[in-house]
């Protein structure tokens, strides 16, 4: 077993002697890598955004942006990372750096105040600067209003700049508008640019990983047949992926594990395969990766990852993940409900499959059992034609759902064949909406039995009053949500 290590701009750093449960971003700074701040440690600011290199979609290797305050440094072992000290270009011995064409367009169109919130700003645009696939430049240096241009729209740039891609970046001083302005005016990464060559070459192999300290150890296996046998010695490991929940508990709440291990780069939960009666997708691919390779093959989905925290977050986080923590609030279950969605168990015997509707059974409790992990999820084919995902949050994007409603439909001369309704943040657990489903099946998708449906629905669950929803608004809010779903499929109708 070799050093645990990681490639810090170009360099090999030891991770000793961070302890197992150290994050990356800590690591960083204990190296003088001070560029990489910590805002809030829980993945909501992206103050501590650096570039990882990962699996491409289009390319072998693709640059992306996650939070650091959420991954522990072992977790990096043999990776490749970029922080925003790496993105500039080292000048001649007495002169200073040449800017990385991000930090350029940020300084000169004013990107950056008090300059906390910057280098992770640069971070996540430097991300989506490389992105494969990104339009090709019509500098909005020569249009009048940097808005507009060939791939504009309400959410791209003239450049093809995603403004999700800086969805996890709060600045708290400089508003949103220079930053925005900085980000359309990205051209293309020029041909012999480092990090846009790097993209040509496969990212490095994950590695094995045995990283201990006094009582507590980072493991990482190379295949699953390991990690299973692993997990039958060790039932009481704490599972990571993306550590997008895992980093939260560590940071926020002090919680240590005596040992954790990792199962984001397992090659048996990376798939993803279309078969003819189903898509089973890879409980270790990133929301990412599969909105990117789905690519609204699933419009249920497709609609749901926009809404799914931030692009940060889901450059990390993993289907397999959002379902072992089991919360009642994750936005991913009301989805997977309504499309029927089956989860895959494995354990060193062999494999399982439950409806998914059968898999949670209290509040973060679920049928899984020790020594068990969730290798992929199953969604059933043909999809039904009519869906939505509706979150109710206090904020339009990287919010915690105070309700989420999720719908597929089946509805053939005007009545409902079949209705499926996946419910979030109503009860100890998801749920689906049965009552409704069977006040909707087999009658006409008329006002009138939406109406009457939409009572039914609004009786679903049981609701809490909390700081983020009244129990009733949250009932009103279910309700509303078939009502809109009616209005919306009878001006698609109508238009
Ligand atoms: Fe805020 Fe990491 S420090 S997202
Ligand atoms: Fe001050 Fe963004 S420049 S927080």
């Amino acid at each position: 077993m070799t050093e645990a290590r990681i490639t810090v701009n170009g360099k090999e750093a030891p991770i000793s002697p961070a302890a197992p449960h150290t994050t990356a971003l800590d690591f960083l700074r204990e190296r003088g890598l001070t560029g990489t701040k910590e805002g809030c440690a829980e993945g909501e600011c992206g103050a501590c955004s650096v570039l990882v290199a990962r699996p491409g979609v289009n390319k072998p290797t693709d640059w992306v942006a996650v939070n650091a305050c959420l991954v522990p440094a072992a977790a990096l072992d043999g990776q490749e990372i970029i922080t925003s000290e790496g993105l500039a270009t080292a000048g001649a011995p007495g002169t200073p750096p040449s800017l990385h064409p991000v930090q350029e367009e940020m300084a000169v169109r004013g990107g950056s105040q008090c300059g906390y919130c910057t280098p992770g700003f640069i971070c996540s645009m430097a991300a989506e600067y490389y992105r494969p696939g990104r339009c090709a430049p019509e500098s909005s240096a020569d249009s009048a209003d940097p808005a507009e241009g060939a791939c504009a729209d309400a959410e791209h740039g003239p450049n093809g700049f995603d403004l999700h891609a800086l969805s996890g970046n709060l600045c708290r001083c400089t508003g949103y508008r220079p930053i925005r302005d900085a980000a359309f005016a990205v051209g293309a990464p020029a041909e012999q640019d480092p990090l846009a060559q790097r993209r040509e070459q496969a990212p490095p192999a994950p590695v094995a990983t045995v990283y201990a300290q006094d009582e507590y150890t980072f493991l990482r296996k190379n295949t699953l047949a390991e990690t299973l046998q692993l997990l039958r010695e060790r039932p009481d490991a704490v599972l990571v992926a993306g550590s997008t929940d895992w980093g939260v508990e560590v940071n926020i709440r002090s919680r240590r594990a005596d040992c954790v291990v990792a199962i984001d780069r397992l090659p048996e939960l990376r798939e993803l395969r279309v078969e003819s009666d189903c898509v089973e997708i890879g409980a270790a691919l990133t929301l990412t990766e599969i909105e990117r390779r789905l690519d609204g093959d699933v419009p249920l989905l497709a609609e749901l990852f926009p809404q799914f925290a931030s692009r940060l977050i889901r450059n990390g986080a993993t289907l397999g993940g959002n379902l072992g923590t089991g919360s009642p609030i994750g936005d991913s279950p009301p989805v997977l409900l309504a499309l029927e969605a089956s989860v895959v168990l494995a354990d060193a015997d062999g494999e399982r499959v439950v409806p998914l509707a059968d898999y949670f059974t209290g509040y973060r409790q679920s049928v899984r059992r020790p020594g068990e992990l969730i290798r992929a999820v199953r969604v059933p084919l043909p999809l039904s034609p009519v869906t939505a995902f509706h979150k109710i949050a206090k904020r339009r994007f990287d919010d915690i759902s105070s309700v989420a409603v999720a719908f597929a439909l089946d509805i053939e001369d005007g009545v409902v064949r079949k209705a499926r309704i996946g419910l979030g943040g109503v009860a100890a657990t998801p749920i689906r909406s049965l009552a409704t489903e069977a006040a909707l099946e087999g009658r006409p998708w008329s006002a009138q039995t939406v109406e009457a449906a939409a009572r039914v629905l609004r009786g679903e669950g049981t609701p809490m009053s909390d700081h983020r929803a009244s129990a009733l608004y949250r009932s009103a809010m279910l309700g509303q949500s078939l009502l809109k779903l009616h209005a919306q499929t009878t001006e698609a109708v109508s238009s």
